[in-house]
């Protein structure tokens, strides 16, 4: 499995983050969640009173992450959600969270879960998995994570943001989120955690066991 690179991608709250890190444990490779870059970027900015629009901030928050902005407990919420969604619609941010991402996956392999791996970030990962859900299912599983952390949440809010992230990360210029013309697309909206799991490690061995040496 040396030197594999595994691109997982998808719209927010589709559970690509459990499924890459589930992923990467049965495989023996390394596992990196791109989404708390931007996330720790954007709480970087908003700790400093400025406006995660704001490309400059953006740029200099991105610029001087440490490993341990991405240790935050304060990443996940409605107000890291829009400011990560926010900071990652800027190219200079894209730009300078680029090179870690590459050599983080570049010697030993890696599964990455993001917006832009299999299109941008690794266009030549091994397998690209493109994991979605409807908007509707998607809401309902943040929802339900939201109370079982203990956050109040209204579903109905719930599902309008991740309607306005989901329109913002599909529309932005830059790396937009959308499929890689050669990544296998996986509908989880019928799946619970275990088949998904099931489908996307099935979906993984295939390509794998298909690739030239
Ligand atoms: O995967 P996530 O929900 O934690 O990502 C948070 C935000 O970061 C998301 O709204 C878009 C952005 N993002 C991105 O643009 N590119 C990535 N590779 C990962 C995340």
């Amino acid at each position: 499995m040396n030197g594999t690179v595994i691109a997982v991608d998808g719209p927010a709250a589709a559970g690509k983050g459990t499924l890459a890190r589930r992923l990467a444990a049965t495989l023996g490779l390394p596992y990196l969640d791109t989404g708390l870059l931007y996330r720790a970027v954007g709480r970087r900015v908003l700790d400093d009173g400025a406006d995660p629009r704001d490309a400059t901030q953006a740029e200099t928050a991105a610029r001087s992450l440490t490993p341990d902005d991405l240790q935050r407990s304060d990443l996940r919420g409605p107000m890291a959600d829009m400011a990560a969604s926010a900071v990652a619609a800027i190219p200079a941010v894209r730009a300078a969270l680029l090179d870690f991402q590459r050599a983080f996956g570049r010697d030993r392999g890696a599964v990455l879960d993001g917006r832009d791996i299999g299109t941008v970030v690794f266009p030549e990962a091994a397998v690209k998995l493109f994991v979605t859900a409807s908007v509707q299912e998607r809401a309902r599983r943040r929802f339900l994570e939201l109370r079982g952390r203990g956050v109040a949440a209204d579903a109905a809010q719930v599902e309008a943001e991740i309607r306005d992230r989901d329109a913002q990360d599909a529309n932005r210029p830059v790396a937009p989120l959308k499929p890689a013309a050669d990544a296998l697309t996986l509908d989880t909206t019928a799946l619970d955690a275990e088949a998904a799991f099931a489908a996307a490690l099935a979906m993984v061995r295939g390509r794998l066991g298909n690739a030239p040496d």
